[in-house]
């Protein structure tokens, strides 16, 4: 058995209580005898300076950061790696050598979902259209950016942050389209992604037509309560590759558990299931 029990890590939000992050790392923890602990921080925007600088107090090793934190902790960090400063948020804070370093593992917890549940999509197969323009859509359109698609045609409710995004990003291959043109962009393309919190349970469905989308391209919905949205019934009716977003969940955690507790987890049935249960 691995003594690890000085290591203290957690996730930190506000609220918490919703947060599958204790339920993921406590499987991992257990399952590998590690005796380190994941804990829950409810911590409000205007303590969490205060909180993060005391990380090293608490003996905190390792942070989660989940809404709204991702982006106001910026201010409070020694540095901040290049894929976080790219997306604009970050989502683990690691304390090294007495200096916290924020690091974003969304765009890798995307990239490899896909791959792992679609492994017949490849980059070059053609355009990509993304729905959303949060932070969520930002880690989407950074590894879709690196991986070589040739297009990705963004759609946000509200044109004007979508149009930030393309600016912020500065790439031709990156359109902005209105709204109310997201059903007629669909041909063509390879992916299509809902980076929105539509079709999460107590939210409305993403209102979506599917009939130009190749039966080929994939649809990868990011929300994975219920795993199933209506967007990807609609697609599985239709045939086309379907990707849900609970691998995303856990595949932005394993970098984490492994920088914090040594040991590079597995991303398996068995934790799935076990997941699926706390939903
Ligand atoms: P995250 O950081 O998790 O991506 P966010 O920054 O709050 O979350 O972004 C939420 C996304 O869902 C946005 O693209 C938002 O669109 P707006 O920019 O127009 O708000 C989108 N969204 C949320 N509710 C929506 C709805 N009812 N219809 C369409 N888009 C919605």
């Amino acid at each position: 058995m691995i003594k690890l029990s000085q290591i203290k890590a957690g996730v930190v939000g506000w609220p918490i209580s919703h947060s599958l992050s204790p339920r993921l790392h406590g499987f991992w923890l257990n399952k590998y005898n590690i005796e380190g602990a994941y804990l829950s921080f409810a911590v409000a925007p205007e303590a969490l300076g205060d909180f993060i600088s005391a990380m090293p107090d608490k003996g905190i090793t390792g942070l989660n950061v989940t809404v709204p934190h991702k982006e106001s902790i910026f201010p409070f960090l020694d540095e901040v790696g290049e894929v976080a400063q790219k997306i604009g948020a970050v989502n683990m804070v690691t304390l090294r050598e007495g200096q916290l370093y924020g690091s974003n593992t969304d765009a890798y917890g995307f990239l490899t979902n896909l791959q792992q549940k679609a492994p017949l999509w490849s980059a070059e197969q053609g355009p990509v259209v993304i729905i959303g323009a949060g932070g969520a859509a930002r880690a989407a359109i950074v590894s879709l950016l690196a991986e070589g698609v040739p297009e990705i045609r963004l759609f946000n409710r509200t044109r004007g942050r979508a149009d930030k995004l393309a600016e912020r990003y500065d790439d031709p291959r990156l359109k902005v389209y209105d709204w109310a043109e997201r059903s007629q962009k669909l041909s063509e393309i390879s992916l299509l992604v809902n980076t929105t919190l539509l079709g999460m349970t107590g939210q409305p469905p993403l209102d979506i037509d599917l009939s130009l989308l190749s039966p080929l391209a994939v649809v990868y919905d990011i929300v994975y309560n219920p795993l199933v949205t209506d967007l990807l019934k609609q697609a599985k009716l239709r045939g086309n590759p379907c990707v849900d977003g609970l691998g995303m969940l856990l595949y932005q955690a394993a970098p984490a558990f492994e920088a914090w507790f040594g040991q590079a987890p597995m991303v398996d049935q068995d934790l799935r299931n076990y997941m699926l249960g706390g939903l």
